[in-house]
């Protein structure tokens, strides 16, 4: 047999390996590389949820002092609605903050943010979230794998279209308005006379633009952002829903972390929760305030209102038996 007899190119093989040991690439004195957590989201980075997602993330890298590499994916760089909870799922996004009512898949009761006129304004669903009863609708998540951790607020959702200004719920007759997602808010514009069509976020802004939808129920701050008065006119002010995103970990990421990097997160989120909760009372009047200057704004009176609330009632009923008495007491007691 022959004997092995080191080639030059093997020795200094050898040699960069030993070096690469010594130097702390591979050796026991390097430093762990970080983890690395990837929070992705559909909406924009001046929105408040993508200023909170920012923020958190500032926080928690901070803190971590280069243990956590906390990334930031928004405007549906990595996921859309469709993939982003199977992502979420599959460990391959670790953070995510859908609008809670797309959770509907897993469970319907999620969708009380949806209900037409249930909550009198977004401050009162986010009390709803904060509240026992809304802590344990989020815990349900817990033995599908996911942490509910918290809600970030976005909004009332308004009607806005590209045909005619709105006053009555029959000015809506006939319209096709895009919804974020189905069940309460189809029910919803079906009571009106109009259609609606599911569309992920990310597509909406093209789907209004080529007429495949005429409308959509959208909130000051995402009308304002996607830049939705370049393509309709017409805003009525009508707080049909409220939009709440749940923001939502993978459990077996989150149960695997070292405590003290886990305490970091916790931390980083109730900071920027607070963050994501100011922004949104503060961009909403300011993001109504400039859609005014292009849009023509319909403000209701409280009797035009009114004729919307009745109209809605049959969606109301179709769902107590889903929301249960427990859910929608505790919704109006936030109302409060
Ligand atoms: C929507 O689909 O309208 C919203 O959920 C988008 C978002 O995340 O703000």
């Amino acid at each position: 047999m022959r004997r092995f007899v080191p080639t030059i190119a093997v020795v200094s093989l050898m040699a960069l390996m030993a070096a690469a040991c010594s130097s702390g690439t591979g050796g026991s004195t390097a430093a762990p590389a970080p983890i690395v957590v990837k929070f992705t989201h559909v909406a924009g980075d001046f929105t408040p949820k993508g200023r909170a997602a920012t923020r958190f993330a500032e926080i928690a890298n901070e803190r971590g002092k280069g243990r956590l590499d906390v990334r930031v994916y928004p405007s549906g760089q990595l996921y859309g609605d469709k993939e982003e909870l199977e992502a979420l799922l599959a460990n391959n996004t670790q953070f995510i903050a859908p609008s809670i009512g797309k959770l509907i898949a897993f469970d319907p009761r999620f969708q009380i943010g949806d209900m037409p006129f249930l909550f009198a304004d977004n401050a009162a669903e986010t009390r709803f979230w904060d509240s026992e009863t809304g802590k344990q609708l989020l815990a349900t998540l817990a033995p599908r794998g996911m942490v509910g951790f918290t809600t970030w607020p976005n909004g009332m959702r308004q009607l806005m279209n590209r045909t005619r200004p709105i006053r009555t719920p029959g000015d809506m007759r006939g319209l096709k308005i895009r919804v974020p997602s189905g069940g309460v808010q189809v029910d919803t514009l079906q009571v009106f006379g109009a259609g609606a069509s599911v569309i992920p976020f990310s597509d909406t802004y093209t789907a209004l633009q080529q007429g495949v939808v005429d409308g959509t129920l959208a909130t000051f701050d995402n009308i304002s952002v996607e830049k939705y008065a370049e393509v309709l006119k017409y805003l009525t002010v009508a707080n049909v829903n409220s939009l709440s995103y749940g923001v939502i970990v993978n459990k077996t990421f989150w149960d695997g972390l070292p405590p003290d990097l886990r305490q970091i997160l916790s931390d980083a989120m109730t900071e920027s929760t607070a963050l994501a909760r100011k922004l949104s009372s503060e961009l909403e009047a300011e993001s109504l305030a400039s859609l005014r200057k292009s849009v023509d704004v319909v403000e209701l009176t409280p009797e035009q209102r009114q004729q919307f609330v009745e109209a809605t009632r049959p969606v109301l009923t179709k769902y107590e038996s889903i929301l249960k008495p427990e859910l929608l007491d505790a919704a109006r007691k936030a109302n409060q």
